[in-house]
């Protein structure tokens, strides 16, 4: 291969239907990738993968006390990655599963767990389709991955919480909102090992195609990358919410929103910040 052509190069360009292509494994699962992803949620000041450690700190304090988080709960990470949220949970003597499809996050995971001598149930799957046994006093899907997902698996995912939840249980999730959709742009970047050697340890060429569909507040980075023998491509979907849509779509899986918040760490909703957090039940 690979001399992008006239019809790659308009292709690359094109917006596609929202939702219609999910590449988001590729992100966490390649090994190149991944390994620069582990790096970022590891570091303890970085807003990338994961928050900085003194939010993720705040917000075990505040989930500890908001759900009585102890000896006796079981408690469901939903893309737990490197175990940020899991280990801490585990050291409050909760019962705990994380789910993740990054096999490099859940080593770093379990050998966190190993060297804490704690037990911690992890399992490398999609959660999309995985299903997991319940019941569990406490599931979370925290960083606004659920933004990530199309609307149909995002509500089979609302409806496997709420079948896993038990009586008094809660969901914990956070979402990007609409605030922070006004403030995004459709751009076009393309440049040579685009953002700085992130996508191929090797040569390649990248090119960036923000698009934004205004009538769903929804917005994507295609990346279309050719490296000297293979193209290929990686859409990052964000759906961003009010708490009335996100309201709607808890409602429609049966579960119902209890109270929304600023953040994961319990501060006062905002409608002007860019992301908010709900906590919902059956
Ligand atoms: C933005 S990171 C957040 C990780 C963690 N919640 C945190 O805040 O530190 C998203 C995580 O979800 C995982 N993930 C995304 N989609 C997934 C899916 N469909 N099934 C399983 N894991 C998924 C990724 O591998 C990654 O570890």
């Amino acid at each position: 291969m690979t001399d992008p052509t006239y019809a790659d190069l308009h292709e690359a360009h094109t917006r596609p239907a929202p939702f219609s292509v999910y590449t988001t494994d590729r992100l966490w699962t390649d090994d190149y990738i991944s390994a620069q992803m582990l790096n970022f949620h590891l570091d303890p000041d970085l807003v990338a993968a994961s928050r900085p450690a003194t939010t993720i700190s705040h917000s075990i304090d505040w989930m500890t006390q908001r759900f009585d988080l102890g000896p006796g709960k079981r408690i469901i990470d939903f893309g737990c990655g490197p175990g940020l949220y899991t280990t801490p949970f585990a050291q409050l003597g909760a019962t705990v599963t994380g789910i993740d499809f990054s096999a490099r996050s859940l080593a770093h995971a379990r050998s966190t767990a190993a060297v804490a001598g704690l037990s911690i149930d992890y399992v490398e799957a999609d959660y999309r389709q995985y299903r997991v046994m319940g019941p569990a006093d406490l599931v979370t899907l925290i960083y606004c991955d659920f933004c990530a997902l199309p609307p149909t698996d995002r509500h089979n995912l609302l409806c496997s919480f709420r079948d896993l939840l038990a009586d008094g249980g809660h969901l914990l999730l956070d979402v990007a909102s609409t605030s922070a959709y006004a403030a995004r742009q459709e751009t076009v970047l393309f440049s040579e090992r685009l953002l700085d050697g992130f996508w191929a340890a090797g040569p390649y060429y990248g090119l960036m195609r923000t698009f934004l569909y205004d009538d769903d507040f929804i917005g994507l980075d295609r990346y279309t990358i050719w490296q000297p023998d293979q193209r290929w491509e990686v859409y990052n979907w964000m759906q961003y919410f009010t708490p009335d849509t996100l309201a709607t779509e808890l409602s429609s899986a049966g579960l119902r929103m209890v109270e929304t918040l600023g953040d994961v760490c319990g501060a006062a909703y905002d409608p002007k910040a860019e992301e908010f957090a709900v906590v919902a039940a059956v």
